[in-house]
């Protein structure tokens, strides 16, 4: 039987040199550079596979609308998103960092309602609603960092790794939301159709897991 076209779908950006090695090891291989591209679409060494390069934001969305048949994405993005439609089979265990409220180092207390400055507004709000405290939120598109020193909000909902942006700028991280890593996920339509030829891939990729873990 002839094999079913597959599409993966990868978040361009900081996650992408770490995610190549976790699909060779599945011999899954881009037949050119991708960094090297201003393509949006590339073939394989498979017929059968193609990659589409994305922003990570749009990874989920395409997914779940059956553009493309897995993603891979930061648990950050997935969790704005929500989720919907999504199987998420696999933590790859790359991109480790944290999602945190911080805010300025010599912040005081809030009194009445606290203004959130994010690019995770869904998370922001949801993690607000569980501590039981109401919050204004502001959308912002990135340098979140600079929005409590100039006024525009008393917190910020950010990813902190080292902790170095939040120094660099006066501010520390204040409350731990979520540990986040990037995940490899599956939309329902594929998972159903497709199942065969997915299953392979995502166990020789948990084994590439499990080796780049112990080294
Ligand atoms: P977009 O281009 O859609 O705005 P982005 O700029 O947030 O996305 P990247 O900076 O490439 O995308 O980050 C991709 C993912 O890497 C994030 O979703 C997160 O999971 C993870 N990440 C972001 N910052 C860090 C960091 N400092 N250390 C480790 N992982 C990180
Ligand atoms: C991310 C995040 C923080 C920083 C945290 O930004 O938005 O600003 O990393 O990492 P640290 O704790 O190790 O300093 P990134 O470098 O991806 O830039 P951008 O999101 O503004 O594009």
């Amino acid at each position: 039987m002839k094999k079913q076209q597959l599409t993966i779908a990868l978040s361009k950006g900081r996650i992408l040199e770490e995610t190549l090695p976790l699909l060779e090891a599945a011999n899954i291989i881009p037949a050119e550079n991708i960094f090297k591209s201003r393509k949006l679409i590339f073939d394989t060494n498979h017929d059968n596979i193609k990659f589409v390069v994305i922003r990570a934001t749009d990874v989920p969305t395409y997914v779940e609308y059956g553009g493309a048949d897995m993603g891979i994405a930061g648990k950050d993005v997935l969790m704005e998103h929500g989720g919907k439609g999504l199987y998420e089979p696999l933590d790859l265990e790359i991109a480790k960092c944290k999602l945190m409220v911080a805010g300025l180092t010599d912040a005081l207390p809030v009194e009445g309602r606290m203004r959130i400055a994010t690019k995770f507004v869904n998370i922001a709000k949801q993690y607000f609603a569980q501590q039981g405290c109401q919050v204004d939120i502001v959308k912002l598109y990135g340098a979140m960092e600079l929005a409590p020193i100039m006024g525009l909000a008393d917190r910020i909902v950010d990813i902190v790794d080292t902790g170095n942006t939040l120094r660099a700028n006066g501010l520390e991280p204040m409350d731990f939301i979520a540990n986040i890593s990037s995940r490899l996920v599956v939309g329902q339509p594929a998972l159903k159709m497709k199942h065969k030829q997915i299953q392979p891939i995502i166990e020789m990729m948990s084994e590439a897991v499990v080796n780049r873990r112990e080294g």
